[in-house]
Formats: structure tokens, C-alpha cells, sequence
């Protein structure tokens, strides 16, 4: 039988720390070479300002296929979330489908969790002091949640395009509003907007500026940072394949302001610790794409819970 979950469902059977603790997992296990992953596949729709990706994994007994999109129009256009995900977990040995679920919050945990995690190995065990937001929409929220999961008492500043949003996120986390360069002088900076020219220049950012996690760009043609700042540091990627098609290093490399040879490695090789930030990097920078199997990872912990608790329906899919 397959198990239909929904969104609401989902969002009650994981967690955020579930998150982190998967997505640490399952970044691990990439490098052990306990998982397999080919890049996602792009459908894009330029006629209507949209596109579908499909994210196919698989880890051990599981395997699945997220399929996922970015319709940043639909919230004013038809009243629904610009991004709406659902995934077919399968048991890896015989095929059977074991859930469809909605995957839009399972996409939304995994991507805070990435940072949060990637800031953890990043720094090597300094503890940051001071998270900076840039951008304060949907991602923006959950990277502060991630982080507050590994640094409960990390101190929050938000900049946003929109003061007013902005405003209302710092203070739910009991956080403050502040310009670009504020939360530029964080610690920790998080860039989440779908800007595609650069938004954080090298002069925006503060001395005490330690690691940067680079969230918004995911697509070709997306860039939030400066190629300068992106020479500058220590540079990880979630998955070289993806990050040089469409992370924030798209930009850079394709207008030969990088090289591969300026990607220090992968974010699996550094929480396996097979690689570590130089003592001498004063910056280091993760660029998040988004993997398949942190999407995976979290997709068995609620379907476990599912079962364990018998939530979901039950249908006879393959009848
Ligand atoms: N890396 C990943 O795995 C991953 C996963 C999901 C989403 N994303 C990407 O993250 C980005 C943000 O997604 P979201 O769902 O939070 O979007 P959102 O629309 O909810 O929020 C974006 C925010 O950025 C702000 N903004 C735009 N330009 C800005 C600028 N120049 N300076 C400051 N603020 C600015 C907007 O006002 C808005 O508040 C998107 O580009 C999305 O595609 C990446």
C-alpha cells in the first residue's frame, strides 16, 4: 500500500532539528559513497515565468524523486505558495511506491538545515555570536530557526528590501531591523532573495564577518554576491555539478571571474571532515543548490513517523 501525505501532515511529523540532523546525515553519507544522486533536472518555462525541476535520489533501501517548481508570480497571480513540492518515496529493492507526499515543508526545513549545518562545519567550532538575514521571505525565517536549533542564543539582525517584513521577522526571533551593511557585520550572513545581479559587495561586509551562507541563487543566471567576495573566501558547495550550473558560482564562472580551481570542495567532504577551513580563510562561503538526498533523508523520518503513528492514507496506488 502507499501512504498519501499531506502538507499539513508532513509539517506535523518533522521538525527542524529532524532537519539538521538528517541533512548533517545525509551530507556525511555522500561522501561514504552510501548514496546516489544525479543532478536535478531543470523544465524551464519562460512563457510563464516558471520552471519544474526533478530531484531524483537514493540512499540504501529508499530512493525518491522530488518534483518540485518556482512560480514566483503565483502568490499574486492565483493565491498559492510560489513553490510547491510533492515526492514519491520508493522501496529501492522492488520499486513499490511507499508514500506521495507534499514535500513544499520538507523543502523548506532541508534548505534552513543545509546553512545551519554548513555554518557548524564551516567554522570549525567557533561559536557564532551574530546572525545577518538578507531577504526575509520564506527562507529567511527558516534559516534563523536552523541556526537557532545548533545556537540557541545567536543574536538575529534582518535586512529586507521591504523595512515592514523585515521588521516583522526580527521580532519574532527577538531580533533587529537593520540596513544591508548590519547584517553584513554578522558573524554569520545568509543571503535568501531572488535577486539575479549581486547584492552583497565586498564593502558591505563587517570585519567580524566570519561565513556566509549563499541560499537565493538555485537557478542559472542567479547571483547574489559578488564575484569579489566570492574570490575572496574559502568557497564550499553543496554538489559541484549543480553549484556550476546554477548556484551562486553560475554567474562568476561562466563570465571567467572564477575558475573551478577556486571551489575548495564540497560540503560532504568538510562534515566528514576530510577537509577543513584553512587557519588562514578570515571568510568562508557555502553555496547551497539544494540536493535530492536532503530531501530524501527527511522524507524516511516522516514516513517512519507515519507509520508509527498511523497518520496518512492508505491506497492501493499500483491496482
Ligand atoms: N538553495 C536552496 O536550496 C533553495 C531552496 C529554496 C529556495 N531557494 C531560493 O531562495 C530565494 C528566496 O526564497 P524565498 O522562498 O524565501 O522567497 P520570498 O519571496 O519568500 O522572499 C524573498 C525576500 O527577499 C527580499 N529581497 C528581494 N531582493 C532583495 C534585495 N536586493 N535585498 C534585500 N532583500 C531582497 C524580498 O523583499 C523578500 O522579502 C529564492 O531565490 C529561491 O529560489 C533556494
Amino acid at each position: 500500500m502507499t501512504r498519501i501525505l499531506t502538507r499539513s501532515e508532513v509539517a506535523g511529523l518533522v521538525t527542524m532539528a529532524d532537519a539538521v540532523e538528517a541533512v548533517e546525515e545525509a551530507f556525511g553519507a555522500m561522501v561514504r559513497g552510501e548514496s546516489q544522486m544525479p543532478s536535478k533536472v531543470y523544465l524551464s518555462m519562460a512563457d510563464l515565468d516558471g520552471d519544474f525541476r526533478a530531484m531524483p535520489a537514493r540512499r540504501g533501501e529508499f530512493a525518491s524523486l522530488k518534483w518540485v517548481n518556482a512560480h514566483p508570480h503565483n502568490p499574486e497571480r492565483y493565491g498559492l505558495p510560489a513553490v510547491l513540492a510533492s515526492l514519491i518515496l520508493n522501496d529501492a529493492r522492488k520499486a513499490s511506491t511507499l508514500a506521495v507526499m507534499d514535500a513544499t515543508r520538507i523543502t523548506a526545513l532541508r534548505t534552513g538545515a543545509a546553512a545551519a549545518v554548513a555554518t557548524k562545519h564551516c567554522l570549525a567550532g567557533e561559536v557564532p555570536a551574530s546572525l545577518g538575514i538578507v531577504g526575509a521571505g520564506v527562507q529567511g525565517k527558516l534559516l534563523i530557526e536552523a541556526h537557532r536549533v545548533i545556537y540557541p542564543n545567536i543574536t538575529v539582525v534582518v535586512a529586507d528590501l521591504d523595512t515592514a517584513r523585515a521588521t516583522a521577522l526580527a521580532s519574532e526571533f527577538g531580533g533587529r531591523t537593520g540596513t544591508l551593511e548590519a547584517a553584513c557585520a554578522c558573524t554569520v550572513v545568509c543571503t535568501a532573495t531572488p535577486a539575479r545581479r549581486p547584492v552583497v559587495q565586498l564593502e558591505h561586509l563587517g570585519p567580524d564577518c566570519r561565513h556566509i551562507n549563499a541560499m537565493g541563487a538555485d537557478a542559472p543566471n542567479k547571483q547574489e554576491i559578488a564575484g569579489a567576495v566570492l574570490k575572496s573566501a574559502w568557497l564550499i558547495v553543496d554538489s559541484r555539478e549543480q553549484a556550476t550550473h546554477s548556484g551562486e558560482v553560475n554567474v562568476p564562472l561562466h563570465d571567467g571571474l572564477l575558475t573551478a580551481a577556486d571551489i575548495a570542495g564540497d560540503i560532504g567532504q568538510v562534515v566528514a571532515g576530510h577537509l577543513k577551513r584553512p587557519p588562514t580563510a578570515r571568510l568562508s562561503l557555502f553555496d547551497s543548490t539544494g540536493l535530492a538526498i536532503q530531501d530524501l533523508a527527511l522524507a524516511e523520518r516522516a514516513l517512519a513517523r507515519a507509520e508509527a503513528n498511523n497518520i496518512g492514507l492508505l491506497v492501493d496506488l499500483h491496482a
